[in-house]
C-alpha cells in the first residue's frame, strides 16, 4: 500500500474509533495510538524518507492534514466528554429546594429561670436592685451574724452540710443580708436569690437542693406596714390580683418579729382543698422585722434605721404558679416535662 492510501486507511480508522470513545482515559489511548512517537502518523512520516524528493512534499502535507485533524477530533471529543460530566456532576449535586427541612430544636428557659426572672423584674419595678452572695459560705454569714448562736438547733449536722468547721454549703440566702450590709449603707433595698442546701432526703416536696430570694431593706422609718404593703405587691403579681395575704406570727433568729406569709390557694381560692389541706391558705414565705442585734452586728444603729426582711422558696412558688406536683421534676430535666414551659 503506497503512503498516501495508508494517510487514508489511518483517516478512516480514527473516524471509526473515535466515534465509539465514552471516556476520557480511552481517548488519551487513541491520543497516543495516533499521535504518539510511536504512533501511526508517526510510522508514515519514518517511511517518507524512502521516497522521492518530488513526492516528499505532498505527502507531508497529507500528514500534517490528517495530524490537523485528528488533533481537532480529539479536542472536540474531549470537550464533549467533559460537558457531559459536568452535566452529570450538576445533576448529583443540585439541592431539592422542595425537600422538608430538617428541624431544629430550640432551647429555652427552665421554670425556675423564667420564675426568678419575673421575681426578679417585680421588685425592680418596686425600686429593689439584685444582690449576690456565694454558695459556699462561712459559719459567720450563715449563723452567727444572723443571731443564730452556737449550739442552736438550727445549726444541727441534721440540716447544715459542713464542709469543715468554718465552711458550709449555705443553708439560706439570709448570709447575703449580711453580706451587703458589709459593704453598703442604708438606704438598702435589694434582693437575693439564688441556690441552698440542706440535708433533706428527696421526696415530692424536700430536696436537698433548692433556690431561694431574699429581700432585704434598711432604711429609716421603716415598719412592719411597708414589709405587708411589699409582700401583698409581690403577690398579687405574680398569683393575681385577688390573691389574699395573711401574716401569721412565727419566729425565725435574724426577725423581731417575725411572720409566715401565707396567700389564699391558689387551686381553691379560700373554699378548702387536697393542696391547702383544707385550710384555705398556702405558706409561701418567712419574714419579719430585722432583729436589733443583726443591724448592731452589721454596724448599723438599730436607733436610726429598721428594716425588714424575707425569704421565700422559688421552687415553691414555682409549684404553685404551674401547678407542679413534684419538686423532683424542676432538677432531673426530663425534655417531657421541661418543653411544657
Ligand atoms: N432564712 C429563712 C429560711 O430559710 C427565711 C427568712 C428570711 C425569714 C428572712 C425571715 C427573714 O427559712
Amino acid at each position: 500500500m503506497d503512503l498516501k492510501n495508508q494517510l487514508n486507511e489511518i483517516e478512516r480508522k480514527a473516524e471509526e474509533l473515535f466515534e465509539k470513545i465514552d471516556n476520557l482515559d480511552s481517548l488519551e489511548a487513541l491520543r497516543i495510538e495516533f499521535l504518539g512517537k510511536k504512533g501511526r502518523i508517526t510510522e508514515v512520516l519514518k517511511e517518507m524518507a524512502k521516497l522521492p524528493a518530488e513526492e516528499k512534499p505532498l505527502i507531508g502535507q497529507a500528514a500534517n492534514n490528517l495530524k490537523n485533524r485528528i488533533n481537532n477530533m480529539l479536542a472536540e471529543k474531549k470537550a464533549e466528554l467533559e460537558k457531559v460530566l459536568a452535566d452529570q456532576r450538576l445533576k448529583e449535586e443540585t439541592i431539592d429546594v422542595s425537600l422538608p427541612g430538617k428541624k431544629i430544636q430550640i432551647g429555652h428557659k427552665h421554670p425556675l429561670t423564667l420564675v426568678t426572672d419575673q421575681i426578679k423584674d417585680i421588685f425592680i419595678g418596686l425600686g429593689f436592685t439584685i444582690a449576690e452572695g456565694p454558695e459556699i459560705e462561712n459559719e459567720y454569714n450563715n449563723f452567727e451574724a444572723l443571731n443564730v448562736p452556737k449550739y442552736h438547733p438550727a445549726r444541727d449536722l441534721q440540716d447544715t452540710f459542713y464542709i469543715d468547721d468554718d465552711y458550709l454549703l449555705r443553708t439560706h440566702t439570709s448570709p447575703v443580708q449580711i453580706r451587703t450590709m458589709a459593704v453598703e449603707k442604708p438606704p438598702i433595698w435589694i434582693i437575693a436569690p439564688g441556690r441552698v442546701y440542706r440535708s433533706d432526703d428527696l421526696d415530692a416536696s424536700h430536696s436537698p437542693v433548692f433556690h431561694q430570694v431574699e429581700g432585704l431593706v434598711i432604711d429609716k422609718g421603716i415598719s412592719f406596714a411597708d414589709l405587708k404593703g411589699t409582700i401583698h405587691s409581690f403577690v398579687t403579681a405574680v398569683f393575681g390580683e385577688n390573691t389574699k395575704t395573711r401574716f401569721r406570727p412565727s419566729y425565725f433568729p435574724f426577725t423581731e418579729p417575725s411572720a409566715e406569709v401565707d396567700i389564699s390557694c391558689v387551686i381553691c381560692e379560700g373554699e378548702g382543698c387536697r393542696l391547702c389541706s383544707s385550710t384555705g391558705w398556702l405558706e409561701v414565705m418567712g419574714s419579719g422585722m430585722v432583729h436589733p442585734n443583726v443591724l448592731e452586728m452589721a454596724g448599723i444603729d438599730p436607733r436610726e434605721y429598721s428594716g425588714f426582711a424575707f425569704g421565700m422558696g422559688i421552687d415553691r412558688i414555682t409549684m404553685l404558679k404551674y401547678g407542679i406536683d413534684d419538686i423532683r421534676l424542676l432538677f432531673t430535666n426530663d425534655k417531657r416535662f421541661l418543653q411544657q414551659f
